[in-house]
This record gives structure tokens, C-alpha cells and sequence, in this order.
């Protein structure tokens, strides 16, 4: 079996492809061949993740699968087992929320990889997200957060929307005052912020935003038996898995070069990156008006940049535990993984009828990668077994990552 990640070489090869961009602009062996659009400036986008390059998560224990590099941390915020210890509970936390009843935790469940199985979360005043609840498996190595946000790049920013985002009410969190307040009725916080800040005594919203940034940091996922099965365990992955898995890294399907490397993804970061790349690419999904564009408000980095080259691009986020995190794509549009393969086997979803009626296929803003091919209904069964073969049990029952309020079990 060929070591896709686990060695320096692979890793650069990994590094290497994840310039692949929707520009064409790709360095990619296998893009060879493929009829690309002319390039496009998508520098703003995609050359800059804006993250300091850092070695503040060296000294922590992190206890990394094969393979996996070290995590890129800010400067600022230095990995400890004390705020990791702070922001678990936090990240669980539903004094967090204005009305008491949410934390983090209710749209991210660790039994369902951090997502809530709705195709659109729903907030705790009741208010409707426009996209679904992400999973949070090695959300430390993304470049970007987010579906398609190329100006999120920190956990720590990133943390600040659930709490005080409008559109729509997430936490609905209480102004730093009254929050730090509330916290303080639990006699367990004065202890937990003194030792995860011993030198500023005085807990603040930059200090909850930073452990429950901690805390994300260490959701790392790698021990699924696709994992398994590279470290050496033979047998780890069933046939039919190892099969979806030659079909996965195929020329035919092209899945590979974007959900690439040891997170499934392109947009990655880490503590050894020289270069920090952010490309979003246009799956066909949708084309409303034959001109290729999506649905507002789910435009993808178009929302964001407002030009034209960015309709429809998203982010090609993990595959680890996608069995569990169904509905899929941005919208929670696709049911099940089967409907997915659909999708990519017809080189983009035909949406016969309803206000979302278009061809995918013949976006002219589509990334040539995502082009029709042939596959029978075994070989699908394949690349859905290899999907699953990505689920990690031990990441999704992890007491790590549990909630510590469950059971009384709060430290
Ligand atoms: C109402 C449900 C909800 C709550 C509560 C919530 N999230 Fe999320 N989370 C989402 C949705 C929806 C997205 C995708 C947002 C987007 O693309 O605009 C997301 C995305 C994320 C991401 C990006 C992951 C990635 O790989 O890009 C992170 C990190 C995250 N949330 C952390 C948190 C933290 C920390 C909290 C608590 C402070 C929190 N979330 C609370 C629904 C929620
Ligand atoms: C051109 C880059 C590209 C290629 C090639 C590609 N993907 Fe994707 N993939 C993406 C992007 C971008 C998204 C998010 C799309 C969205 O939600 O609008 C995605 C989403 C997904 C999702 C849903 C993820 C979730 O959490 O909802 C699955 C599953 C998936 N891809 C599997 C595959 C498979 C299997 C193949 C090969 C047949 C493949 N992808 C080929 C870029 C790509």
C-alpha cells in the first residue's frame, strides 16, 4: 500500500498538490492534461492565510497520530494542559449562551465528530443558520475556518461569531462583563482561569476566547482504520474500503487533490509550513442562471470578496468521520454519502426543479477537476466503504474531548 502521508516526502508531495486552486494554477502532476480556464487572480484569496509562522505549540505533549505534523499556534497563545483544561469546560459551557441553554457543544457533538446532524444548525433562540454545523476533527490544521471564509483564520477570532454573531443569534453570549459574572457563580473557574493565565489574574473575554481556541487545538483525529491499515495493521480495512481507496486516489475520480494529504484537505496549516495556501474551489453544486451562480446567501467566498471569479467557491473541507456527519455540503444538501458520489460522478448535480433548478455540470465557474466519469454501482459501494473507513471511534468516545459537565464529572 502507498504511504500517502507519514513520511517527509509524502508530506511535501502533499504540500505540493494543495497548490491545486480552481486558477489553474496548480503545480499538480495529474492536473496535466486536463484543460484548465485561464488563470484568475486569486491572490487575495488564496496566497495568505495571514497566520504567524510559530513554534508555541513545540513544548506541548501533543500525542499526534503517524504522520501528522505539529499544529501551527499563534504566538500569542501558547498551547498549555491548564487552558486546554479551562477550555474544554468552556467550550461546554451553557452560562455561555444569553438564554443558558446552548454552549459550543450543542451544535458540535463529539458522538457525531463536533457537528450536530442537521442540514442547517439552528441557534439557541431558534434562529436558522444558512449553512450546517462543521466538524471540528483537526480544525487546528486548517488554513481557513469556515465554508468559505478566507478572512477567518484563527480559532481564537473564529470563537467570537457563535458568541456574538447577529445573523443569525448561536450563543446570543452576554457582554464580557456579565459573562465573566455569570462565570463567577462557579466556584470552579477562579482556579481553572488562574492557572491556565497565572500571569494576568484577571479573566477576560480574550482569555475564554483563547483556552476554548486551546482546547479546539487538540481535537485531532487519526486513528481510523484507514490509519490503521498505513501504520501497518493489515486487515484494518476491509476489501471493499481498499478498493475505494485505489478509486479515491484515482486519475478517474480526481477526489485526492483536493481532499488531499493527512486532513483530507488543501487548505492546511502547520507549525513546519513555509507557505500557508487557501484555495476554494466551485464544486457545480448549483447553476441558477446558467452563468454558474449559487443561491444567496450561501455564495461561497463571493459573499465575502463580492467578485465574480469567487461565485460558488468553498472550501474542500475534511473527510474524517463523514460517516457520521451527514447531511452534506454547505447546505446540508446532500443526504447521504452515496448522493455525494452522485454528485462528483456527474460531473456536478442537475437540480431538475424549484427555485434552485439548474445543471451543475455546465457551470462555466465549475473546477475542471470535478468532470463526469464513468463508475458502476459496485465501484461506488467501494468509495463509500473507503468513506467510512475514515470514521476514528477512539476521537468520537475520547474522554479528552468529552463533555465534563455530563455525569458531574466537571473537573
Ligand atoms: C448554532 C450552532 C452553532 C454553535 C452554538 C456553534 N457553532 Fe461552530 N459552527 C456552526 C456552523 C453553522 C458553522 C459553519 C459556519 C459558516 O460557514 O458560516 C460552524 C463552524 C465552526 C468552526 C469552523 C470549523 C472549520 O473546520 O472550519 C469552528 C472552529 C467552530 N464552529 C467552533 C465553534 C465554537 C468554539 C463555538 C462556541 C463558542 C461554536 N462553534 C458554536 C454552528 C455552531
Ligand atoms: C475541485 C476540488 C474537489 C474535488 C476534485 C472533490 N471535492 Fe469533495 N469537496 C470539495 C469542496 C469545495 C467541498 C465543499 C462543497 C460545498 O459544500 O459547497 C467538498 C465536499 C465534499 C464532501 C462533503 C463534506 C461535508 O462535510 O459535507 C464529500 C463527502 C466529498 N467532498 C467527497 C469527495 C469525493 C468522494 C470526491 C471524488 C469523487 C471529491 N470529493 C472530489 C472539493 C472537491
Amino acid at each position: 500500500m502507498r504511504a500517502l502521508y507519514g513520511s517527509a516526502a509524502a508530506l511535501a508531495v502533499a504540500a505540493s498538490l494543495a497548490a491545486c486552486d480552481d486558477a489553474g494554477t496548480a503545480a499538480s502532476p495529474a492536473a496535466s492534461g486536463v484543460l484548465r480556464p485561464a488563470p484568475v487572480d486569486t491572490a487575495e484569496v488564496t496566497k495568505d492565510a495571514g497566520v504567524p509562522p510559530s513554534d508555541s505549540g513545540a513544548a506541548y505533549a501533543w500525542n499526534l497520530p503517524p504522520g501528522f505534523p505539529v499544529p501551527r499556534v499563534p504566538d500569542d497563545n501558547p498551547m498549555t494542559a491548564e487552558k486546554v483544561a479551562l477550555g474544554r469546560r468552556l467550550f461546554y459551557e451553557k452560562k455561555l449562551s444569553g438564554n443558558g441553554t446552548f454552549s459550543c457543544g450543542s451544535c458540535h457533538e463529539q458522538k457525531r465528530a463536533f457537528t450536530d446532524g442537521r442540514g442547517l444548525a439552528v441557534g439557541a433562540t431558534g434562529g436558522v443558520h444558512a449553512r450546517s454545523s462543521m466538524s471540528l476533527a483537526n480544525a487546528a490544521y486548517a488554513s481557513g475556518l469556515t465554508w468559505a471564509n478566507p478572512l477567518m483564520t484563527t480559532l481564537e477570532k473564529q470563537a467570537l461569531v457563535p458568541m456574538y454573531g447577529r445573523e443569525p443569534v448561536e450563543l446570543g453570549s452576554p457582554d464580557e462583563a456579565v459573562l465573566l459574572a455569570r462565570l463567577g457563580e462557579d466556584a470552579a473557574y477562579a482556579d481553572l482561569f488562574a492557572r491556565a493565565f497565572p500571569e494576568e489574574p484577571v479573566a477576560s473575554l480574550d482569555h475564554i476566547v483563547k483556552a476554548i481556541a486551546s482546547f479546539e487545538r487538540t481535537l485531532v483525529s487519526g486513528g481510523s482504520p484507514y490509519d490503521r491499515e498505513l501504520a501497518g495493521e493489515k486487515g484494518a480495512m476491509s476489501a471493499e474500503a481498499k478498493r475505494g481507496m485505489e478509486l479515491f486516489f484515482s486519475e478517474r475520480l480526481e477526489c485526492y487533490h483536493c481532499h488531499v494529504g493527512f486532513a483530507f484537505s488543501d487548505a492546511t496549516v502547520h507549525a513546519g509550513s513555509t507557505f500557508v495556501e487557501l484555495p476554494y474551489h466551485n464544486t457545480g453544486l448549483y447553476n441558477v442562471d446558467g452563468s454558474g451562480a449559487y443561491p444567496a446567501p450561501n455564495r461561497g467566498v463571493f459573499e465575502v470578496t463580492s467578485r465574480g471569479a469567487d461565485m460558488g467557491r468553498f472550501r474542500a473541507v475534511t473527510l474524517r468521520n463523514i460517516e457520521l456527519t451527514a447531511p452534506y455540503f454547505h447546505d446540508g444538501s446532500a443526504a447521504t454519502l452515496e448522493d455525494v458520489v452522485d454528485h462528483y460522478a456527474a460531473g456536478g448535480r442537475h437540480i431538475e426543479s424549484g427555485a434552485h433548478a439548474g445543471d451543475g455540470s455546465k457551470s462555466p465557474l465549475k473546477n475542471p477537476l470535478v468532470r463526469a466519469f464513468p463508475l458502476t454501482a459496485s465501484e461506488k459501494a467501494d468509495v463509500v466503504a473507503f468513506l467510512r473507513s475514515l470514521t476514528d471511534a477512539t476521537f468520537l468516545t475520547d474522554p479528552r474531548f468529552s463533555d465534563p459537565f455530563e455525569k458531574g464529572l466537571a473537573p
